[in-house]
């Protein structure tokens, strides 16, 4: 029987983790749990940045961003030993089951745990939205919405001038926030990591077709796993004589207050973890699969890469016509 969970926050942070880790915390307390945060991630759980949260503690969280947990990114969880410490530590804090919020790499680290003899169980925690089997990952909708709002001011901008504006925006290896954005914000191309593309015919022949019917800027979103966006940039000015600006939005999106869609996901995927370890379950994820919250076994998130939308793109194609 679990008495003491330990909760905590890894990889990049993302904005509706408080709210996670609040509904953790009271969905915890409410069914007698005691719960511990665990600070700056595996790294703190080996360092031992360790103390009781009760219901009080999380109160006026749930609508800031970053994780007031803090994260990290922990090479000694690479190793068994750096693993094994870890649970360790766990123990003397008398915590039997760890609730880590984050992405594939923080799943990794929990299934790692629960296989040495820790009971590890997750919730989607990523801008990126790049975690296979679930539909959502906490962050996903803020991020799209701040960079959508980014997008439409630097749209004002090239519009006025008349040029092209290359919007290279987060995602690691996937091109789910690219995708997105290109729909939100009406863009003239997407480039993303899990197409090959070649800039002649997925960027200089769509802004030509625009010309054409009398488009006067262009909006390219460019996935940063793609890369390129210098090159891109010199094609443009060379091939269409148009004047091309890169915008890096980086951590722009990862902060901010939650959007209601990230307080709510979060708040259910928090309590729904608590209720796993109720049930007894070890490493399992929470995933939202068509529009309800379910778990999934860890590995199974892990086996697949999540594929991009085929439907989504070509209504980008259509749409930027
Ligand atoms: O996983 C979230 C993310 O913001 C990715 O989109 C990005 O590639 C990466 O984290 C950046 O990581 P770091 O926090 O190390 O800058």
């Amino acid at each position: 029987m679990i008495q003491t969970i330990g909760v905590l926050t890894s990889g990049g942070d993302a904005p509706g983790m408080n709210a996670a880790i609040r509904a953790v915390v009271r969905a915890g307390c409410a069914n007698g749990l005691r719960v511990m945060g665990i600070q700056r991630g595996f790294q703190g759980l080996i360092d031992g940045e360790i103390k009781e949260l009760t219901a009080r503690d999380v109160s006026d969280t749930l609508q800031r961003g970053g994780t007031f947990l803090q994260s990290a990114r922990c090479k000694a969880f690479m190793e068994e030993a750096g693993i094994v410490r870890a649970i360790e530590v766990a123990r003397v804090f008398g915590i039997d089951a760890v609730v880590v919020i984050g992405g594939d790499g923080s799943f990794r680290g929990a299934r790692d745990m629960s296989r040495l003899g820790m009971t590890a169980v997750g919730i989607p925690g990523t801008i990126d939205n790049d975690i296979n089997c679930t539909e959502y990952t906490i962050g996903y909708d803020t991020a799209l919405n701040t960079a959508m709002d980014a997008i439409d001011k630097i749209r004002d901008t090239i519009s006025s001038h008349q040029r092209c504006s290359i919007v290279e925006v987060m995602g690691r290896g996937a091109g789910h926030i690219a995708l997105s954005l290109s729909i939100a914000n009406g863009a003239e191309a997407v480039i993303v990591p899990e197409k090959d593309f070649s800039i002649d015919e997925d960027v200089i022949k769509p802004i030509f077709a625009c010309r054409n019917r009398g488009k006067k800027h262009y909006i390219i979103i460019l996935a940063e796993g793609v890369g390129k966006a210098e090159e891109i940039k010199a094609a443009i000015h060379e091939k269409t004589g148009i004047e091309a600006r890169i915008s890096v939005l980086g951590y722009i999106q990862r902060g901010g207050s939650p959007t209601a869609r990230d307080r709510m996901e979060a708040s259910r995927m928090g309590a729904h973890a608590v209720e796993i370890l109720l049930r007894g379950c070890d490493s399992r994820i929470v995933a939202l699969q068509n529009g309800e919250i379910t778990d999934i076994p860890i590995e199974e998130a892990l086996n697949m890469k999540k594929s991009i939308s085929e439907s989504d793109l070509a209504l980008t194609r259509i749409l930027s016509t």
